[in-house]
């Protein structure tokens, strides 16, 4: 019997690069690594001190929701960030922002309801919406318009097919798009307009290299919001994040989280306290990547690989039409012959990806000013 609620699950292509890339690595090549998107540093001393602290003492499950003093940390956050009071209680901690799509999309969209995303977009958007027997509904973002999601857009998308529920990021994955405060609350107000969810994305909420993202709790309580310790704090594999609900879903996403995941990881909660006292730490990452994005924007445009740089977040999206029409080739190649391992835009546009490649220049700028030399290299032919 054909599986007709998964069938659109694909593989995450990237994988296989890296994949292919650790295994160049094992015969001894160099390989320049810009495709996955996360941070090459550690997290921030206080953040391996406070872990350290603890270390010997057991570390049981924790309430559901999270530990006391990290929600009321995120609490204060948002009062500080962007002068909003959140109430504690309707902050749940999520095992990363990943578990928070899954408690979001089961607590407010409809068994097998639709969900809007852009297109390009994150690629767990879709398969996670695939995967749990949701539809998704692609709504595209052009380059000529900054890759934004316009309100006009949104509304007309609404009416072509209807869907339950929005889920954006910004600043956004693949693209580094940030909305300002007038677009957000434009899209949050044609959800409520059209009586959907929205389920906002702000997991590279500061880094951002024009103005600070605005939240969409500074305009609705109504949305959910979804957040995480992965990419500013730098702390990807530490699986922690959060996410902050309107009143009337927060009894149903804890009662969620009881059963799908008892609680976030122990440790990784009493790190993100800390985590969020570090911001000295994390804004000096973000001097390095504001640099790299400076300069591979420049470079890569010198190379004839087109593409504005972003707003936020650490990737850059370009176009390679003039040297390939199939990113998956491109990535390939550019892998075995150059020694640098991309994003295929595959992964993130179904349908116009093949003509782009995702760059992540969240490592060193070292490494960043070896990969434009090497794709410069590999370009020239
Ligand atoms: C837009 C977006 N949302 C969510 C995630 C998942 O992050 P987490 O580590 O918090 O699960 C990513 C990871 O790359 C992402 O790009």
């Amino acid at each position: 019997m054909t599986d007709t609620t998964t069938s659109g699950l694909q593989p995450f292509h990237v994988m296989e690069i890296l994949a292919e890339a650790k295994a160049l690595e094992a015969e001894g090549r160099s390989i320049i690594h810009l495709s996955a998107g996360e941070p090459g540093a550690p997290p921030a001393p206080e953040v391996r001190a406070a872990v350290r602290a603890v270390l010997d003492q057991p570390q049981r499950y924790t309430p559901a929701k999270g530990i006391s003093p990290l929600r009321l940390a995120l609490s204060v956050h948002y009062q500080r960030q962007h002068g909003v009071a959140v109430d504690p209680e309707r902050i749940v901690v999520t095992t990363g922002s990943s578990a928070g799509f899954l408690l979001a999309f089961l607590a407010a969209i409809p068994a097998g309801g639709r969900i809007a995303v852009t297109r390009p977009g994150y690629p767990a958007y879709l398969n996670t919406i695939y995967g749990m027997g949701f539809s998704p509904v692609e709504i595209p973002v052009f380059a000529e318009n900054g890759w934004k999601l316009t309100a006009e857009a949104l509304r007309a998308a609404h009416e072509a097919t209807p869907f339950d529920g929005l889920l954006l990021a910004s600043p956004a994955n693949p693209t580094g798009a940030a909305l300002d405060r007038a677009e957000l609350d434009g899209l949050a107000d044609v959800a409520v307009e059209i009586g959907i969810e929205l389920i906002s994305d702000e997991i590279y909420h500061g880094l951002d290299y024009r103005a600070s993202s605005p939240s969409a709790l500074e305009h609705t309580n109504d949305a959910v919001v979804i957040n995480s310790f992965s990419k500013y704090h730098c702390m990807t594999g530490w699986r922690v994040g959060w996410m902050v609900l309107p009143e009337r879903l927060v009894r149903k996403t804890e009662m969620l989280q009881q059963n799908l995941f008892i609680s976030a990881p122990t440790l990784s909660q009493i790190a993100a306290v800390a985590a969020l006292g570090a911001t000295d730490y994390a804004e000096a990452q973000k001097l390095a990547y504001r640099r790299n994005r400076d300069v591979l924007a420049a470079g890569l445009t010198a190379l004839g690989i087109d593409g504005a740089p972003g707003d936020g977040a650490f990737y850059h999206y370009a176009e390679i039409s003039r040297f390939s029409n199939d990113s998956m080739v491109f990535a390939r190649a550019l892998l075995r012959q150059a020694g640098v391992a991309a994003a295929p835009g595959v992964d993130f546009d179904r349908i116009e990806g093949h003509r782009y490649m995702r760059f992540c220049y969240a490592g060193t700028p070292g490494e960043i000013d070896e990969a434009l030399e090497r794709i410069g290299r590999f370009v020239a032919g």
